[in-house]
């Protein structure tokens, strides 16, 4: 088979150099595609200095980007910003990379402080405040208006950009004014880690498979995923239109809570054919299958196991107003031994503990968080009552894990060394 082009001229009345229906088939959500030419003769609705005016009104969405390799020009003086410098040591010199970021909104100075080149300046939402530039979203019409974000518009100076990244979610870059190179990676499953120690999600490796340079009305759309870098040839601009795409996270939490709000507060945990607790610290599977009945059918999403954690962090955290408060100092495991044999171990009043058979082992539950544990010393925890002998914890088998356990949760706050 042929594959398809992933660069194309636009044609009168064919901005996207096809018909809508074939780009979608063919291109949306699927691969990047170049459009020479997409909007001929594009005078931009928005000059540089009408983006910085609207970057200084409040409310504005802008942020200021220095790139930085060591070469560029330090902001180093009085109330200038100060630039943060990570100084990448497994690459020697060369590898001095320091990257800045700003928030607006900004005032002149701070536009007057800036270096001449290797910054950018982003301004989202310019949709929302410049009619002009909303009209350009007439000619995406043939997306659904709901799945339009915004116009997002960057100046920038020589060399400036924002640093290879991806995005996830689909983005029509049109060029305004003068030029930009943009190097994309096309390869299928890219390498996708960022680096560390930088304000900006900031790709680790980068290694782009096509390079162009863009020119006024050119407009390039890439899918979600895959990784970019748009750097400045000389001054210009760059609207960038961006779709909404709602993680499935965002999605299922408002969804829950609509549902939430539909469900009547006498449908709940419900436990009519209770028997006489064996444990009363334990979570059984009688007490999954309630749970999972209460919940109705979107319980099904979790397996059991991921069930089940789901609800012992949840009955361990209800209700409890306070967090308890972690000690400075970690105890160490011959500390813990000889304390233990004459002192009791007390629970953290706001931390509620419960555990559940998993395998061989146990998954104790406190206040929220879960920790594996030998079932002996997560039964001993959670059954209560509050104060528990030291010397007979000291006693139970698995010694080493349990040990650990008590110096996490005694670390965390969740419960105390008292003398007896
Ligand atoms: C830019 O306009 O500099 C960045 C746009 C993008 O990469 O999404
Ligand atoms: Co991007």
């Amino acid at each position: 088979m042929k594959s398809l082009p992933i660069e194309i001229r636009a044609r009168k009345n064919q901005p996207l150099g096809m018909p809508p229906a074939r780009f979608l088939r063919d291109y949306w959500q699927k691969g990047p595609l170049l459009i020479r030419g997409a909007f001929p003769e594009f005078q931009p609705p928005l000059s540089p200095d009408d983006l910085a005016g609207l970057a200084c009104m409040d409310g504005a969405l802008a942020r200021i980007i220095l790139r930085g390799d060591g070469k560029a020009k330090s902001l180093d003086s009085g109330s200038r910003p100060r630039r943060v410098r990570n100084d990448d040591k497994k690459n020697g010199a060369t590898a001095k990379r320091d990257w800045k970021v700003l928030n607006g909104p900004f005032d002149d100075a701070t536009f007057a402080k800036l270096p001449e080149s290797r910054w950018t300046l982003l301004v989202q939402d310019v949709d929302k405040w410049d009619a002009d530039t909303a009209a350009l979203l007439d000619c995406f019409r043939f997306i659904p208006s709901w799945r339009v974000d915004d116009v997002m518009i960057s100046y920038a100076t020589d060399g400036g950009g924002v640093g290879a990244h991806v995005d996830q979610y689909d983005v029509f870059l049109l060029q305004g004014l003068g030029q930009r190179r943009w190097s994309i990676d096309t390869r299928p499953n890219p390498p996708t880690t960022f680096r560390e120690n930088v304000e900006l999600k900031l790709l680790e490796r980068f290694s782009p498979t096509r390079t162009w340079i863009l020119e006024p009305g050119d407009m390039l759309y890439l899918p979600p995923g895959v990784p970019h870098d748009g750097v400045a040839v000389g001054e210009c601009t760059t609207f960038s239109i961006g779709m909404r795409a709602p993680a499935a996270g965002e999605l299922l939490f408002d969804f829950a809570a609509h549902l939430a709000e539909t469900l009547p507060e006498s449908q709940r945990f419900a436990d009519p054919d209770l028997q006489p607790a064996r444990d009363p610290g334990e979570i059984d599977d009688a007490a999954l299958r309630r749970a999972r009945r209460a919940l109705g059918p979107v319980a099904t999403a979790l397996d059991d196991e991921a069930f089940a954690d789901w609800f012992g962090t949840f009955v361990t955290r209800y209700r409890v107003a306070q967090v308890a408060v972690p000690r400075k100092r970690h105890i160490d495991r011959a500390t813990l031994a000889e304390r233990l044999s004459h002192a009791s171990l007390e629970h953290d009043p706001g931390s509620r503990l419960a555990w559940r058979r998993h395998g061989r082992g146990a998954r104790l539950y406190v206040a929220g968080n879960v920790f594996d544990a030998p079932v002996a010393w997560a039964k001993a925890l959670a059954a209560g009552p509050r104060r528990i002998d030291g010397s007979r914890l000291a006693q139970l088998p698995e010694a080493t894990s349990g040990f650990a356990l008590i110096a996490a949760l005694i670390d965390a706050g969740h419960v105390t060394l008292r003398r007896r």
